[in-house]
């Protein structure tokens, strides 16, 4: 199987998921104030990932690039980001690597939006000198190293030890120039991840959990042999891997991804701490069922959605979510409970600060 096929039957399978329609988020609440003291137009959506300045807390994740086919895909998304003035991650440009022919199906994002906020992205076992040509291609402001583990077991061709890895973060965290995040793959992380990761000296993650884009779904759909389809949601959700980094964010800048259906997930991500949230599989969908213009419009009411979000929650800043109260309901307290997260001082914050 190449891995040019593998990313179109990514694309394909992808586009069959749908967003949960049930998530973690629904067990989070937002506690409303009747007095919020805020003028709608005093609040402001900017942001920034160490140091990298951002228009929006929303940026389109790592999806695609890597086969001749989906250069338009990356174009439009491109065209979106750029539109919208939000940042966009491409997907893995290991196949570039490794035949420069495929470099335009990824160029094409910086090309389209040359001023805009690009993230390259590769596996996290990948060498310094891949590292360095893949923020080179794109012109990159940050680099993204993904862990896929189950993916990579569940796929009949995929790899089968993940031994040195963490060693290989470490070396490519201490030589790349520009920020690392290290980020999941829709299966999310917990507090032993981060403490591994703080170690080495990682100082970004993207938590990318359960909720969304399910990859041991999508693997096995492409198998002929073996049903994998009991691992499925397999792995820890957004909402609890934010819950797992709050006693790591004073080391640790943290994003949101995986099943974010709407801007009260991305408020929900925001009060547990996020810095930025990101989307990958809804926005392939609308982009390649509605088109680029329904995809614009769609992040721009998400823009619109958020100042009035923060309008009643009586914030002008993102940064002020993290003080934003919340209640932690349901299945979510038990996790809490068993893993000693503080739940009810976040319900509190407010009134102790
Ligand atoms: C079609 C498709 C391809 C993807 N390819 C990559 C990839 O190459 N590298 C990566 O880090 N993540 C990849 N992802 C994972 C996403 O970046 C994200 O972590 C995951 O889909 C969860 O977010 P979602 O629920 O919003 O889709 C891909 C996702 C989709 C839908």
């Amino acid at each position: 199987m190449s891995r040019e096929k593998r990313k179109l039957d990514h694309i394909h399978l992808a586009m069959e998921e749908s967003t949960s329609v049930q998530s973690h988020f629904d067990l989070i609440r937002l506690i409303h104030l009747s007095l919020p003291e805020v003028n709608l137009a005093e609040t402001n959506l900017s942001t920034s990932i160490s140091g990298v300045p951002l228009h929006s807390p929303i940026f389109i994740n790592a999806m695609t690039g890597g086969a001749k086919s989906v250069k338009e895909i990356n174009r439009k998304l491109a065209h979106v980001a750029k539109e919208t003035g939000i940042a966009m991650a491409v997907g893995s440009q290991r196949a570039a690597l490794q035949k420069p022919e495929l470099w335009e199906t990824f160029q094409v994002v910086r090309d389209v939006n040359p001023k805009g906020v690009v993230i390259a992205n590769l596996g996290a076992d990948s060498t310094w000198d891949d590292a360095g040509q893949a923020i080179d291609m794109l012109k990159a402001d940050i680099l993204q190293l993904h862990l896929n583990v189950p993916q990579e077991l569940v796929m009949p061709e995929g790899d089968r030890s993940f031994v040195g890895i963490l060693q290989n973060i470490a070396t490519l965290v201490d030589r790349v120039n520009i920020p690392v995040i290290v980020k999941e793959t829709g299966f999310g992380m917990c507090r032993e991840t981060y403490h591994q990761l703080i170690d080495i000296g990682v100082q970004i993650v993207d938590v990318s959990g359960g909720g969304g884009t399910d990859f041991i779904a999508i693997e096995n759909k492409r198998r002929t042999q073996n049903d994998y389809s009991h691992l499925q949601a397999w792995g820890q959700s957004t909402a609890i891997s934010l819950l797992e980094s709050l006693s790591c964010q004073n080391q640790l800048t943290v994003l949101s991804s995986g099943g974010i259906r709407n801007t009260l997930d991305i408020a929900k991500s925001l009060a547990l701490g996020a810095q930025a949230v990101g989307i990958a599989g809804l926005f392939l969908r609308i982009l390649q069922t509605e088109g680029t213009t329904a995809l614009i419009q769609y992040i721009q009411s998400w823009h619109q959605q958020l100042h009035t979000i923060m309008t009643m929650l009586g914030i002008r800043e993102l940064a002020a979510f993290k003080q934003v109260p919340l209640v932690v309901q349901g299945e979510l307290t038990n996790w809490c409970k068993a893993r000693q997260i503080d739940w009810r001082g976040l319900a509190n914050r407010r009134l102790q600060s």
